[in-house]
């Protein structure tokens, strides 16, 4: 019997959460709002608010899986990539309790736990797993990656973003609207609403499969303000459209390299991860491309796609299996 206690706090999110033999038992996440009123992530504000939140957290994690702390039979933890001050909080919490319990720790990449995700089963729902080799797109606040996954532990990736990451140009264009933070889910929610051939802003060209955002950014922003100076209610009356079309044309740049990375590698089961595969459109659109290729589609339910630590636990699971732990003297690490 093998129970792993998962730990997440990478970013904004701190979670904890507990795999039974392949099983969750428990996923809980404290969300911070502290964020909120500045429209962004504050690396000194998200270390502080984990600090408050790890202990309770794990806490309610064993009582919700129904289990004594002394079951656990290792501690996975998110090692990186990261914000320092927020992964120091989960390293330094996993060591300590690890030590308390005299089990061993398992260190954990975020963007393969992300992965990983699609290989979550709870107790009452067993969620379809990709076959080996897939194809995983990758799509987070800070990562955009293509990923041929070969086996639990083997990640070859054959495509990622030279400068900012999908969800940030989410995020970053719905802060020029003035919109919430995270952008992502509101312009989701908004663009249902919208024409998502509106407008069309400047599609990137780089080479190969990798990706770039910031110039769709750009666009978007020069486009903003030419418009606002001839009426300055513009964002206001186009909300809709605004986020429909740029929703649009990020879910086109992102399947436009996906299309070509299934033909290069002739690889049929594609998987999506991260925090903007909750994206609705993204969704319909890789299901639809899906139909129309022959590809297996696998989405991950959305529970799992923002930061979580069950993505933590199951792929510590499958590391605990493989023997693969690591000392108390492992330290965190902002890149992978
Ligand atoms: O995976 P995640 O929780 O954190 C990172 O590892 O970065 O991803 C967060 C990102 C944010 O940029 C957020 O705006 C985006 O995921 N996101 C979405 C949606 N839900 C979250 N983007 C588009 N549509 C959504 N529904
Ligand atoms: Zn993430």
């Amino acid at each position: 019997m093998a129970i792993i206690l998962g730990i997440e706090s990478s970013c904004d999110d701190t979670s904890a959460a507990i795999i039974k033999d392949g099983i969750l038992l428990s996923n809980i996440i404290a969300n911070q709002s502290v964020h909120e009123f500045y429209g962004g992530v504050i690396p000194e504000l998200a270390s502080r608010a984990h600090q408050q939140n790890i202990i309770p957290v794990v806490s309610v994690a064993i009582k919700t899986a129904k289990i004594e702390k002394n079951e656990i039979s290792a501690i996975a933890f998110t090692r990186g990539p990261g914000l320092m001050g927020s992964l120091l909080v989960g390293v330094s919490f996993a060591k300590g309790f690890a030590k308390a319990l005299d089990v061993p720790m398992i260190e954990v990449n975020h963007l393969q736990g992300h992965i990983l995700a699609h290989f979550l089963d709870e107790k009452d729902k067993k969620n379809p797993h990709p076959e080996f080799p897939f194809l995983c797109l990758l799509v987070s606040g800070g990562h955009t990656q293509l990923v041929v996954v070969k086996d639990f532990l083997t990640f070859e990736i054959i495509g990622k973003t030279v400068d900012d990451a999908a969800g940030e140009a989410f995020d970053k264009c719905a802060k020029v609207m003035g919109l919430p933070y995270p952008g992502g889910p509101v312009i989701d929610k908004l663009a249902k609403d919208g024409n998502p051939n509106a407008f069309a802003f400047a599609h990137p060209v780089v080479g190969g499969l990798d990706y770039s955002f910031s110039g769709l950014k750009t666009s978007f922003l020069y486009f903003l303000r030419d418009r606002i100076t001839e009426n300055p209610d513009f964002i206001e009356e186009n909300t809709a459209d605004l986020c429909a079309s740029l929703q649009n044309d990020i879910i086109h740049v992102l399947l436009k390299n996906l299309m070509k990375a299934s033909e290069q590698t002739k690889i049929k089961e594609i998987a999506i991860s991260g925090g903007v595969s909750a994206n609705s459109a993204l969704r319909n659109a890789i299901a639809a491309e899906g139909k129309h290729r022959g590809w297996n589609v696998y989405l991950p339910q959305l529970k799992f796609t923002t930061d979580n630590a069950a993505m933590i636990a199951i792929t510590g699971y499958f590391k605990y299996l493989n023997g693969q732990t690591c000392g108390y003297d492992v330290t965190p690490t902002t890149r992978m």
